[in-house]
Protein backbone atom coordinates (compact mmCIF):
# COMPACT_ATOMS: atom_id res chain seq x y z
CA UNK A 1 0.00 0.00 0.00
CA UNK A 2 1.45 3.05 -1.26
CA UNK A 3 0.29 6.25 1.43
CA UNK A 4 1.82 9.85 0.33
CA UNK A 5 1.55 12.04 3.76
CA UNK A 6 1.31 15.72 3.85
CA UNK A 7 2.77 18.16 5.75
CA UNK A 8 2.78 22.03 5.36
CA UNK A 9 3.01 23.93 8.52
CA UNK A 10 4.41 24.13 12.19
CA UNK A 11 1.81 22.06 14.03
CA UNK A 12 1.65 19.06 11.35
CA UNK A 13 5.25 18.29 11.81
CA UNK A 14 4.13 16.76 15.24
CA UNK A 15 1.52 14.88 14.00
CA UNK A 16 2.93 13.18 10.94
CA UNK A 17 6.02 12.07 12.96
CA UNK A 18 4.44 8.87 15.26
CA UNK A 19 2.56 7.90 11.73
CA UNK A 20 6.16 7.84 9.93
CA UNK A 21 7.73 5.61 12.42
CA UNK A 22 5.34 2.70 12.99
CA UNK A 23 4.73 2.90 9.01
CA UNK A 24 8.69 1.75 9.16
CA UNK A 25 7.46 -1.31 11.30
CA UNK A 26 5.14 -2.58 8.00
CA UNK A 27 7.31 -3.95 5.18
CA UNK A 28 3.91 -3.55 3.21
CA UNK A 29 3.69 0.17 3.57
CA UNK A 30 5.33 2.00 1.00
CA UNK A 31 5.06 5.60 2.80
CA UNK A 32 6.35 8.98 0.94
CA UNK A 33 6.64 12.53 2.37
CA UNK A 34 5.82 16.08 0.66
CA UNK A 35 6.17 19.17 2.73
CA UNK A 36 4.15 22.13 1.25
CA UNK A 37 6.24 24.15 1.84
CA UNK A 38 3.45 26.93 3.82
CA UNK A 39 6.55 26.98 6.76
CA UNK A 40 9.44 27.10 5.68
CA UNK A 41 11.71 29.14 7.89
CA UNK A 42 14.49 27.11 10.10
CA UNK A 43 12.44 27.52 13.14
CA UNK A 44 9.17 26.94 11.95
CA UNK A 45 10.30 24.00 10.19
CA UNK A 46 13.46 22.31 9.40
CA UNK A 47 14.20 22.07 13.02
CA UNK A 48 11.46 19.75 13.67
CA UNK A 49 11.93 17.23 11.28
CA UNK A 50 15.54 16.95 13.46
CA UNK A 51 14.14 16.69 16.47
CA UNK A 52 10.97 14.75 15.93
CA UNK A 53 13.63 12.31 13.62
CA UNK A 54 10.90 12.93 10.48
CA UNK A 55 12.61 11.55 7.70
CA UNK A 56 13.41 14.04 4.69
CA UNK A 57 10.40 14.96 2.55
CA UNK A 58 9.97 12.95 -0.56
CA UNK A 59 9.11 16.14 -2.64
CA UNK A 60 8.65 19.88 -1.05
CA UNK A 61 7.06 22.08 -3.30
CA UNK A 62 8.05 25.29 -1.82
CA UNK A 63 5.27 27.08 -2.17
CA UNK A 64 5.63 29.54 0.66
CA UNK A 65 3.91 32.59 2.13
CA UNK A 66 0.94 34.24 0.12
CA UNK A 67 -2.99 35.14 0.67
CA UNK A 68 -4.92 31.81 1.35
CA UNK A 69 -6.26 31.85 -2.31
CA UNK A 70 -2.97 31.75 -3.93
CA UNK A 71 -1.19 29.84 -0.97
CA UNK A 72 -4.25 26.97 -1.55
CA UNK A 73 -3.92 27.20 -5.83
CA UNK A 74 -0.21 26.83 -5.68
CA UNK A 75 -0.12 23.90 -3.14
CA UNK A 76 -2.90 22.47 -5.82
CA UNK A 77 -1.01 22.75 -8.78
CA UNK A 78 2.71 21.73 -7.41
CA UNK A 79 0.40 18.76 -5.92
CA UNK A 80 -1.19 17.48 -8.61
CA UNK A 81 1.39 16.17 -10.78
CA UNK A 82 3.38 15.08 -7.73
CA UNK A 83 0.10 12.32 -7.24
CA UNK A 84 0.28 11.58 -11.12
CA UNK A 85 3.84 10.76 -10.66
CA UNK A 86 3.45 8.47 -7.52
CA UNK A 87 0.22 7.05 -8.01
CA UNK A 88 -0.83 6.42 -4.23
CA UNK A 89 -3.47 4.46 -3.00
CA UNK A 90 -3.79 6.74 -0.36
CA UNK A 91 -3.23 10.29 0.19
CA UNK A 92 -3.47 11.11 3.80
CA UNK A 93 -3.66 14.90 5.86
CA UNK A 94 -3.39 16.09 8.62
CA UNK A 95 -4.79 18.67 10.80
CA UNK A 96 -6.69 21.78 9.65
CA UNK A 97 -4.39 23.99 7.59
CA UNK A 98 -4.30 25.48 3.94
CA UNK A 99 -2.02 22.40 3.24
CA UNK A 100 -4.79 20.19 4.25
CA UNK A 101 -7.47 21.63 2.43
CA UNK A 102 -5.30 21.90 -0.90
CA UNK A 103 -4.25 18.53 -0.83
CA UNK A 104 -7.23 16.68 -0.31
CA UNK A 105 -8.82 18.52 -2.93
CA UNK A 106 -6.43 17.20 -5.79
CA UNK A 107 -6.59 13.94 -3.88
CA UNK A 108 -10.17 13.61 -4.39
CA UNK A 109 -10.22 15.16 -7.88
CA UNK A 110 -7.73 12.67 -9.16
CA UNK A 111 -10.06 9.51 -7.42
CA UNK A 112 -7.40 8.82 -4.48
CA UNK A 113 -8.71 8.16 -0.99
CA UNK A 114 -8.21 11.03 1.38
CA UNK A 115 -7.73 10.05 4.92
CA UNK A 116 -8.16 12.50 7.46
CA UNK A 117 -6.12 12.97 10.72
CA UNK A 118 -7.83 14.83 13.19
CA UNK A 119 -11.37 15.21 12.19
CA UNK A 120 -14.28 16.39 13.22
CA UNK A 121 -13.36 19.31 15.16
CA UNK A 122 -15.52 21.99 15.04
CA UNK A 123 -15.37 25.62 16.93
CA UNK A 124 -19.00 26.40 14.61
CA UNK A 125 -16.70 29.85 14.06
CA UNK A 126 -16.65 30.22 10.36
CA UNK A 127 -14.35 33.72 10.46
CA UNK A 128 -11.86 30.84 11.18
CA UNK A 129 -9.85 30.22 8.41
CA UNK A 130 -8.79 26.47 10.06
CA UNK A 131 -12.78 26.17 10.50
CA UNK A 132 -13.32 25.89 6.92
CA UNK A 133 -10.66 23.51 5.96
CA UNK A 134 -11.58 21.59 8.80
CA UNK A 135 -15.01 21.38 7.12
CA UNK A 136 -14.29 20.76 3.56
CA UNK A 137 -11.50 18.22 4.34
CA UNK A 138 -13.77 15.82 6.39
CA UNK A 139 -16.33 15.90 3.55
CA UNK A 140 -14.47 14.51 1.16
CA UNK A 141 -12.59 12.25 3.36
CA UNK A 142 -13.15 8.31 2.92
CA UNK A 143 -11.83 7.54 6.60
CA UNK A 144 -11.83 10.04 9.26
CA UNK A 145 -9.54 9.72 12.73
CA UNK A 146 -11.16 11.46 15.45
CA UNK A 147 -9.02 12.67 18.46
CA UNK A 148 -11.95 13.57 20.99
CA UNK A 149 -16.00 12.23 21.62
CA UNK A 150 -16.70 15.85 20.23
CA UNK A 151 -14.72 15.25 16.59
CA UNK A 152 -17.08 11.54 16.51
CA UNK A 153 -20.50 13.90 17.16
CA UNK A 154 -20.20 16.54 14.84
CA UNK A 155 -18.81 14.06 11.76
CA UNK A 156 -22.66 11.99 12.81
CA UNK A 157 -24.55 15.31 12.96
CA UNK A 158 -22.98 16.23 9.21
CA UNK A 159 -24.02 12.94 7.93
CA UNK A 160 -20.70 11.21 7.43
CA UNK A 161 -21.74 7.35 7.93
CA UNK A 162 -20.63 5.37 11.01
CA UNK A 163 -18.16 3.12 9.46
CA UNK A 164 -16.07 5.41 8.33
CA UNK A 165 -14.94 7.38 11.84
CA UNK A 166 -12.88 6.17 14.31
CA UNK A 167 -11.89 7.37 17.66
CA UNK A 168 -8.39 6.71 17.69
CA UNK A 169 -6.69 9.38 20.24
CA UNK A 170 -4.17 11.69 19.07
CA UNK A 171 -0.70 11.29 17.20
CA UNK A 172 0.20 14.65 18.68
CA UNK A 173 -0.11 13.45 21.97
CA UNK A 174 1.75 10.23 20.63
CA UNK A 175 4.68 12.88 19.87
CA UNK A 176 4.27 14.31 23.33
CA UNK A 177 4.99 11.05 25.13
CA UNK A 178 7.62 10.07 23.12
CA UNK A 179 9.24 12.98 23.75
CA UNK A 180 8.77 14.70 27.40
CA UNK A 181 11.44 12.72 28.91
CA UNK A 182 14.08 14.20 26.11
CA UNK A 183 12.44 17.65 26.33
CA UNK A 184 13.10 17.42 30.38
CA UNK A 185 16.85 17.42 29.69
CA UNK A 186 17.02 20.57 27.10
CA UNK A 187 18.91 23.36 29.02
CA UNK A 188 16.36 26.01 27.60
CA UNK A 189 15.15 27.19 31.34
CA UNK A 190 18.35 27.16 32.47
CA UNK A 191 19.79 29.61 29.92
CA UNK A 192 16.33 31.61 30.29
CA UNK A 193 17.44 31.27 34.08
CA UNK A 194 21.01 32.99 32.96
CA UNK A 195 19.85 35.81 30.46
CA UNK A 196 17.30 36.87 33.48
CA UNK A 197 14.10 36.31 32.35
CA UNK A 198 13.19 33.63 34.77
CA UNK A 199 14.29 32.97 38.16
CA UNK A 200 12.87 29.66 39.57
CA UNK A 201 9.58 27.20 38.37
CA UNK A 202 7.06 30.87 38.39
CA UNK A 203 6.76 31.49 35.13
CA UNK A 204 4.06 31.45 32.38
CA UNK A 205 4.38 31.24 28.66
CA UNK A 206 2.63 32.83 26.21
CA UNK A 207 2.16 32.19 22.05
CA UNK A 208 -0.16 34.30 20.01
CA UNK A 209 -0.64 33.97 16.37
CA UNK A 210 -3.81 33.36 15.07
CA UNK A 211 -5.63 36.55 12.87
CA UNK A 212 -8.65 37.39 15.02
CA UNK A 213 -5.94 38.63 17.77
CA UNK A 214 -2.90 39.79 16.36
CA UNK A 215 -4.14 41.47 13.10
CA UNK A 216 -6.35 43.89 15.19
CA UNK A 217 -4.63 46.40 16.95
CA UNK A 218 -7.78 47.03 19.31
CA UNK A 219 -7.72 43.13 20.75
CA UNK A 220 -4.09 42.92 20.86
CA UNK A 221 -3.96 46.13 23.10
CA UNK A 222 -6.83 44.52 24.77
CA UNK A 223 -4.35 41.21 25.34
CA UNK A 224 -1.64 43.48 26.38
CA UNK A 225 -3.64 45.19 28.94
CA UNK A 226 -3.87 41.90 30.66
CA UNK A 227 -0.03 41.15 30.59
CA UNK A 228 0.60 44.12 31.18
CA UNK A 229 -0.91 43.04 35.03
CA UNK A 230 0.02 39.61 34.93
CA UNK A 231 4.30 40.19 34.23
CA UNK A 232 3.65 42.05 37.50
CA UNK A 233 3.15 38.59 39.24
CA UNK A 234 4.75 36.12 37.26
CA UNK A 235 7.39 36.47 34.56
CA UNK A 236 5.69 35.63 30.55
CA UNK A 237 8.30 33.95 28.40
CA UNK A 238 6.64 34.68 24.77
CA UNK A 239 8.22 32.31 21.95
CA UNK A 240 7.11 34.77 19.21
CA UNK A 241 5.19 33.94 15.75
CA UNK A 242 6.33 35.57 12.77
CA UNK A 243 2.98 37.37 12.02
CA UNK A 244 3.22 38.59 15.05
CA UNK A 245 6.49 39.98 15.11
CA UNK A 246 5.49 41.48 12.06
CA UNK A 247 2.74 42.53 13.44
CA UNK A 248 3.84 44.30 16.47
CA UNK A 249 5.78 46.49 14.07
CA UNK A 250 3.30 47.29 11.83
CA UNK A 251 0.14 48.29 14.67
CA UNK A 252 3.03 50.33 16.47
CA UNK A 253 2.74 48.16 19.58
CA UNK A 254 6.44 47.49 19.96
CA UNK A 255 7.56 50.07 22.44
CA UNK A 256 4.22 49.04 24.30
CA UNK A 257 6.36 45.50 24.84
CA UNK A 258 9.56 47.38 25.54
CA UNK A 259 7.55 48.75 28.90
CA UNK A 260 7.13 45.53 30.31
CA UNK A 261 10.10 43.96 31.87
CA UNK A 262 8.53 40.67 32.45
CA UNK A 263 7.24 40.03 29.29
CA UNK A 264 10.12 38.41 27.45
CA UNK A 265 10.11 37.87 23.75
CA UNK A 266 11.95 34.92 22.36
CA UNK A 267 12.82 33.44 19.09
CA UNK A 268 10.46 31.03 17.58
CA UNK A 269 11.39 27.82 19.78
CA UNK A 270 12.06 24.12 18.79
CA UNK A 271 9.87 21.14 19.98
CA UNK A 272 11.97 19.65 22.50
CA UNK A 273 12.74 23.18 24.13
CA UNK A 274 9.03 24.25 24.00
CA UNK A 275 7.83 21.78 25.88
CA UNK A 276 10.53 21.62 28.48
CA UNK A 277 9.28 25.53 29.06
CA UNK A 278 5.22 24.27 28.71
CA UNK A 279 5.62 21.20 31.13
CA UNK A 280 6.93 23.36 33.70
CA UNK A 281 5.20 26.38 33.66
CA UNK A 282 2.42 27.58 36.18
CA UNK A 283 0.00 28.73 33.37
CA UNK A 284 0.04 28.52 29.48
CA UNK A 285 -1.59 31.44 27.52
CA UNK A 286 -2.17 30.85 23.94
CA UNK A 287 -4.25 30.65 20.97
CA UNK A 288 -3.00 28.15 19.37
CA UNK A 289 -5.74 24.72 18.88
CA UNK A 290 -2.56 22.19 19.90
CA UNK A 291 -1.35 23.65 22.98
CA UNK A 292 -4.75 23.68 24.32
CA UNK A 293 -4.26 19.93 24.36
CA UNK A 294 -0.92 19.56 24.99
CA UNK A 295 -1.78 21.55 28.08
CA UNK A 296 -4.34 19.25 29.27
CA UNK A 297 -1.74 16.16 28.67
CA UNK A 298 0.28 17.62 30.84
CA UNK A 299 -2.07 19.05 33.75
CA UNK A 300 -0.79 22.48 32.94
CA UNK A 301 -3.50 25.02 33.25
CA UNK A 302 -4.59 26.66 30.07
CA UNK A 303 -6.02 30.06 29.12
CA UNK A 304 -7.43 30.09 25.59
CA UNK A 305 -7.53 33.83 24.09
CA UNK A 306 -10.59 32.95 22.19
CA UNK A 307 -14.16 32.56 22.16
CA UNK A 308 -14.53 29.22 21.42
CA UNK A 309 -12.51 26.28 20.67
CA UNK A 310 -12.96 23.00 18.93
CA UNK A 311 -11.32 21.00 21.06
CA UNK A 312 -14.16 21.02 23.83
CA UNK A 313 -12.41 17.79 25.61
CA UNK A 314 -10.04 20.13 26.85
CA UNK A 315 -12.49 22.46 28.99
CA UNK A 316 -14.90 19.20 30.11
CA UNK A 317 -11.79 16.81 31.41
CA UNK A 318 -8.49 18.93 30.79
CA UNK A 319 -6.89 22.25 32.27
CA UNK A 320 -8.67 24.86 30.00
CA UNK A 321 -10.35 27.80 30.11
CA UNK A 322 -11.99 29.85 27.11
CA UNK A 323 -11.46 33.42 28.34
CA UNK A 324 -11.64 35.70 25.01
CA UNK A 325 -9.53 38.83 25.06
CA UNK A 326 -11.07 40.99 27.54
CA UNK A 327 -8.17 41.80 29.69
CA UNK A 328 -10.18 41.77 32.66
CA UNK A 329 -11.79 37.81 32.04
CA UNK A 330 -8.21 37.16 31.03
CA UNK A 331 -7.31 38.38 34.58
CA UNK A 332 -9.39 36.67 36.49
CA UNK A 333 -8.81 33.92 34.69
CA UNK A 334 -5.19 33.97 35.34
CA UNK A 335 -6.21 34.32 38.98
CA UNK A 336 -8.17 31.10 38.98
CA UNK A 337 -5.34 29.04 36.95
CA UNK A 338 -2.68 30.00 39.49
CA UNK A 339 -5.48 29.38 42.52
CA UNK A 340 -5.29 25.81 41.17
CA UNK A 341 -8.39 25.76 39.35
CA UNK A 342 -7.71 22.60 37.44
CA UNK A 343 -6.42 20.51 40.27
CA UNK A 344 -8.96 17.50 39.29
CA UNK A 345 -8.81 17.42 35.43
CA UNK A 346 -7.99 14.13 33.66
CA UNK A 347 -6.76 12.82 30.45
CA UNK A 348 -8.95 12.18 27.95
CA UNK A 349 -9.69 9.08 26.87
CA UNK A 350 -7.31 7.01 24.31
CA UNK A 351 -4.88 10.05 24.56
CA UNK A 352 -2.12 7.08 25.79
CA UNK A 353 0.75 7.41 23.01
CA UNK A 354 -0.50 4.69 20.82
CA UNK A 355 -2.78 6.58 18.29
CA UNK A 356 -0.69 6.30 15.46
CA UNK A 357 -0.21 2.50 15.65
CA UNK A 358 -4.16 2.28 15.57
CA UNK A 359 -4.72 4.29 12.74
CA UNK A 360 -1.96 2.14 10.77
CA UNK A 361 -4.02 -1.00 11.87
CA UNK A 362 -6.99 0.12 10.56
CA UNK A 363 -5.66 1.70 7.18
CA UNK A 364 -4.51 -1.90 7.01
CA UNK A 365 -7.66 -3.27 7.43
CA UNK A 366 -9.18 -1.27 5.41
CA UNK A 367 -7.57 -0.81 2.34
CA UNK A 368 -4.65 -3.18 1.91
CA UNK A 369 -6.04 -4.83 -1.07
CA UNK A 370 -5.66 -1.67 -3.38
CA UNK A 371 -8.22 -1.50 -5.85
CA UNK A 372 -7.97 2.04 -6.43
CA UNK A 373 -4.96 4.54 -7.96
CA UNK A 374 -6.17 7.63 -10.22
CA UNK A 375 -9.28 7.70 -11.96
CA UNK A 376 -8.68 7.57 -15.98
CA UNK A 377 -11.53 10.50 -15.90
CA UNK A 378 -9.55 12.79 -13.89
CA UNK A 379 -6.10 12.41 -16.17
CA UNK A 380 -4.72 15.65 -17.52
CA UNK A 381 -5.80 14.79 -21.52
CA UNK A 382 -8.78 12.91 -21.06
C1 LIG B 1 -0.72 28.70 9.82
C2 LIG B 1 -2.08 27.98 9.85
C3 LIG B 1 -2.62 27.96 11.28
C4 LIG B 1 -1.59 27.38 12.23
C5 LIG B 1 -0.29 28.15 12.09
C6 LIG B 1 0.80 27.62 12.97
C7 LIG B 1 -3.52 28.23 7.87
C8 LIG B 1 -4.73 28.90 7.35
N1 LIG B 1 -3.07 28.71 9.05
O1 LIG B 1 -0.94 30.04 10.21
O2 LIG B 1 -3.77 27.16 11.33
O3 LIG B 1 -2.08 27.47 13.55
O4 LIG B 1 0.15 28.05 10.73
O5 LIG B 1 1.95 28.42 12.89
O6 LIG B 1 -3.02 27.31 7.26
N2 LIG B 1 6.08 33.10 8.01
C9 LIG B 1 7.43 33.13 8.14
N3 LIG B 1 8.11 31.94 8.09
C10 LIG B 1 7.51 30.76 7.91
C11 LIG B 1 6.12 30.74 7.78
C12 LIG B 1 5.40 31.91 7.84
O7 LIG B 1 8.03 34.18 8.30
O8 LIG B 1 8.20 29.72 7.87
C13 LIG B 1 5.33 34.37 8.09
C14 LIG B 1 4.99 34.97 6.76
O9 LIG B 1 5.07 36.34 6.89
C15 LIG B 1 3.53 34.57 6.55
C16 LIG B 1 3.01 34.57 7.95
O10 LIG B 1 4.10 34.12 8.76
O11 LIG B 1 2.86 35.45 5.71
C17 LIG B 1 1.84 33.67 8.16
O12 LIG B 1 2.12 32.33 7.72
P1 LIG B 1 0.93 31.39 7.18
O13 LIG B 1 1.43 30.02 6.91
O14 LIG B 1 0.22 32.08 6.08
O15 LIG B 1 -0.08 31.37 8.38
P2 LIG B 1 0.16 31.16 9.93
O16 LIG B 1 -0.29 32.39 10.61
O17 LIG B 1 1.52 30.63 10.23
Amino acid sequence: MRILNVVGARPNFMKIAPLMRVYRTYPQIDSLLVHTGQHYDEKMSHSFFRELDIPEPDVNLEVGSASHAVQTAEIMKAFEPVVLDYQPDVVLVVGDVNSTVACGLVAVKLGVRLVHIEAGLRSFDRSMPEEINRVVTDSISELLFCTEPSGVENLLREGVSEDRIHLVGHVMIDTLLHNLEKAKQSPVLEKLGQQGCVDGDDYAVLTLHRPSNVDDPNVFSRILDALEIIQNDMPILFPIHPRTRRNLKELDLHERLDQLPGLHLLEPLGYLDFLRLTSSAKVVLTDSGGLQEETTMLKVPCITLRENTERPVTVDMGTNQIVGTDSLKIVRAYKRAIGGHCLHSVIPPLWDGRAAERIVTILLERFERPECGISESALPNS
